[in-house]
């Protein structure tokens, strides 16, 4: 099977000789690449170039448009039960995120609704936000759990999860995030339920093989330090990677746990300790950030971009897309915000939201770029060039998405 796409304007491929690319001071390298033709041949990249000329069983035209990457987003909620529309309104209206936390509302109040749903419901709520990411070019996903916060609820999403993986075509990976709040019924002996995470949760996760990573949420009020480092050291034991949601508010000890446990992602990011940024650039921990959060919950402190371009740290975007702090599920609108907000370039951007993002999940030497060799997974958009991408905010600009050489979307 070989398809053509033709007559495309500009080709964002966001190659690199490794399979992540570093902020550097000095700029980023350019992601764009001479051509307005990409051949595919059996669902893998064959060709890139100008005019090109040979026999196809199908040829698309990209009518002058922007090609990327399709896009990744390494850090999502999506499996859930309920909405939070109060909330959200609550807090545009000036009552803190951690104050509506501790009136029982906010990740307890998902996981209230999430352990009432049955698996069909919850598979069901997950693919109606799956189809609507792919038709904004989401081909490769992460997903936790953390709204069952017992044993047999996170199982259950992570089930949902498993489904969601045999049944699309995009890659998706599973995170186990039983440390994500403390359940109100272990409030007043937290030591049970985290001896429960560990002694049940992790080994019965492991055994079913039901995740590839663990994440935990280290904030002062969440999961101290110490707990943290516990808790990712076994899941460690059962080879699950950590990927940590960290330093939002305040600076909590996740950035060190990062560092120490060399974790593949390190996600929000707001208040690092600076001095574990270079320990993160030298062991490749990824650090993933979540601006749309900021822009929901109205943080106002920024992630040290300055240091981690001077530290040559590597950085995805993600749009931590969740019932609560972020019901934001485009990551093109994600990205227009870590532009607005953090002053990342357009350059940044792009690798932070294919290449980056795949590293982390393990999937770069697949995915995340436009090279040869490498999965078809592509998207022809309706846009022009790349600094589009980024200037209309929070278009859906993506015209046709082709996952492993399939166009998804009906023509
Ligand atoms: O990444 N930080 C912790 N967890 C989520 C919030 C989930 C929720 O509000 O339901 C986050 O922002
Ligand atoms: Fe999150």
């Amino acid at each position: 099977m070989k398809i053509l796409i033709k007559n495309i304007s500009e080709i964002c491929a966001c190659a690199t000789r490794e399979n992540y690319i570093r902020l550097n001071i000095d700029g980023i390298r350019n992601p764009i690449i001479n051509g307005n033709s990409i051949l595919i041949e059996n669902g893998k990249i064959k060709k890139i170039g100008i005019d090109i000329n040979e026999s196809v069983n199908k040829v698309i035209d990209a009518e002058n448009c922007l090609v990327t990457p399709g896009f990744v987003d390494s850090h999502t909620h999506l499996v859930f039960n309920g909405t939070r529309e109060d909330e959200f309104e609550k807090r545009a209206m000036g009552v803190g995120y951690k104050e509506i936390a501790k009136s029982g509302g906010g990740i307890l109040s998902t996981v209230k609704k999430t352990r009432e749903a049955d698996f069909d419901t919850l598979y069901e709520n997950a693919t109606i936000w799956i189809d609507r990411l792919i038709s904004m070019g989401i081909t490769s996903i992460e997903i936790k759990s953390g709204y069952g916060l017992d044993t047999e609820t996170e199982l259950k999403q992570l089930r949902v999860i498993k489904k969601l993986k045999d049944s699309y075509p995009i890659n998706i990976k599973a995170t186990f995030l039983g440390a994500h709040e403390i359940p109100l019924e272990y409030r007043n002996d937290r030591r049970v339920y985290i001896d429960k995470i560990k002694n049940e949760m992790i080994p019965a996760v492991s055994k079913e093989g039901l995740a590839d990573y663990i994440d935990i949420f280290c904030e002062k009020g969440v999961y101290t330090f110490d707990e943290t480092m516990e808790i990712l050291e076994e899941g460690l034991k059962y080879s699950l990677k950590p990927r940590i949601h960290a330093d939002e508010m305040e600076p909590s000890g996740g950035s060190t746990a990062a560092a120490l446990l060399k974790a593949v992602s390190v996600d929000h990011m707001n208040v690092p300790l600076i001095n574990d940024l270079k320990v993160l650039a030298e062991n490749k921990t990824v650090i993933t950030l979540l601006p749309a959060t900021n822009f929901i919950l109205n943080i106002k402190q920024s992630p040290p971009i300055k240091e981690m371009r001077k530290l040559n740290n590597i950085i995805s975007v993600s749009t931590d897309f969740n019932p609560g702090s972020s019901p934001v599920a485009s990551i093109a609108l994600t990205a227009s915000i870590g532009m607005l907000r953090y002053g990342l370039s357009s350059d940044e951007l792009i690798y932070a939201i294919t290449l980056n993002p795949a590293f982390s999940l393990g999937l770069s030497e697949k995915t995340g770029s436009i090279e040869e060799g490498k999965d078809a997974d592509i998207l022809i958009h309706s846009i022009e060039n790349i600094k589009q991408l980024f200037y209309f905010v929070g278009m859906n600009s993506v015209k046709k998405v082709i996952i492993k050489g399939e166009p998804y979307l009906s023509e």
